[in-house]
């Protein structure tokens, strides 16, 4: 049994079929990428996997469980940890602060609030961030934003993170930093859907690799077979000159 199971995933806003009867498994510690161009429907697969938005059809499974209308605090406690695109952290506290908040909400929070917070700093320092923990999070860039969303994730002790473009504005150093961490991350045991426009990170950190395009899955399978596929190719440059 996969630790995650995605079965006929389907959303529609309107007439727009955002996620199109997408089918997934994860399987416990498997690092699985997700890429496809912009609007392909990644976020939004994020969102219904984690129960941020309601599917218009099909079904998540967790550990075996079945996660409908189980609500999004719910599903985090799970150990199914996202992060978000946008970032969206408690801005009037402190860096710490919001990374302390999921340690003590998760299925087994720790023992006090103090320790909560200790175990804030040395999140904040696998990510980069203990310089600024105590900082206002409203006064983070944007980079930092995207590892401050890391470590409240990592906060929650999940069995899996949707990590969704987490490297988004980084340098090409500070993506490699971030590579050796999330690979850290694995190697603890956590599995890791790595949505990613900065194709050499999700490449070099995936053993899968899973491409929407319009909602759809077209493509799946290892980093160097998935990006030699004419259908990914076509979708991230259009039709190639033979169809034209
Ligand atoms: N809440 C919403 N209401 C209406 N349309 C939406 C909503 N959220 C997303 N969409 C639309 O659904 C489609 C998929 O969007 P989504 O954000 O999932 O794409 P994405 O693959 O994450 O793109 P990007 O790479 O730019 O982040 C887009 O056409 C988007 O405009
Ligand atoms: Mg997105």
């Amino acid at each position: 049994m996969p630790l995650l199971a995605v079965q006929g995933l389907t959303k529609l806003f309107g007439r727009l079929v955002a996620v199109d009867h997408v089918d997934l498994a994860i399987e416990a510690g498997e690092v699985v990428g997700l890429i496809g161009p912009n609007g392909a429907g990644k976020s939004t697969l994020v969102n219904l996997i984690s129960g941020f938005e309601p599917p218009s059809e099909g079904a998540v499974a967790f550990a075996g469980r079945p996660l409908d209308a189980l609500g999004a605090p719910a599903i985090a406690r799970l150990g199914l940890a996202r992060t978000f695109q946008i970032a969206q952290p408690f801005r009037a506290m402190t860096v710490r602060q919001n990374v302390a908040v999921p340690a003590l909400f998760r299925a087994v929070p720790a023992p006090s609030v103090g320790a909560a917070l200790r175990e804030a700093d040395r999140l904040l320092d696998s990510v980069g961030l203990g310089p600024k923990a105590a900082l206002p999070a409203g006064a983070l860039t944007t980079p930092d934003l995207r590892r401050l969303e890391l470590a409240k994730a990592l906060a929650l002790q999940p069995r899996l993170m949707l990590l969704d473009e987490v490297m988004a504005g980084l340098t090409p150093a500070e993506v490699d930093a971030a590579m050796a961490l999330l690979r850290e991350v694995n190697a603890r045991g956590i599995a890791l859907l790595v949505i990613e426009h900065v194709l050499r990170a999700v490449m070099g950190l995936s053993s899968r690799v899973v491409v929407l395009h319009h909602g759809r899955k077209i493509a799946e399978g290892p980093p160097a077979r998935v990006t030699a596929d004419p259908a990914v190719i076509e979708a991230y440059l259009g039709p190639g000159p033979a169809s034209r």
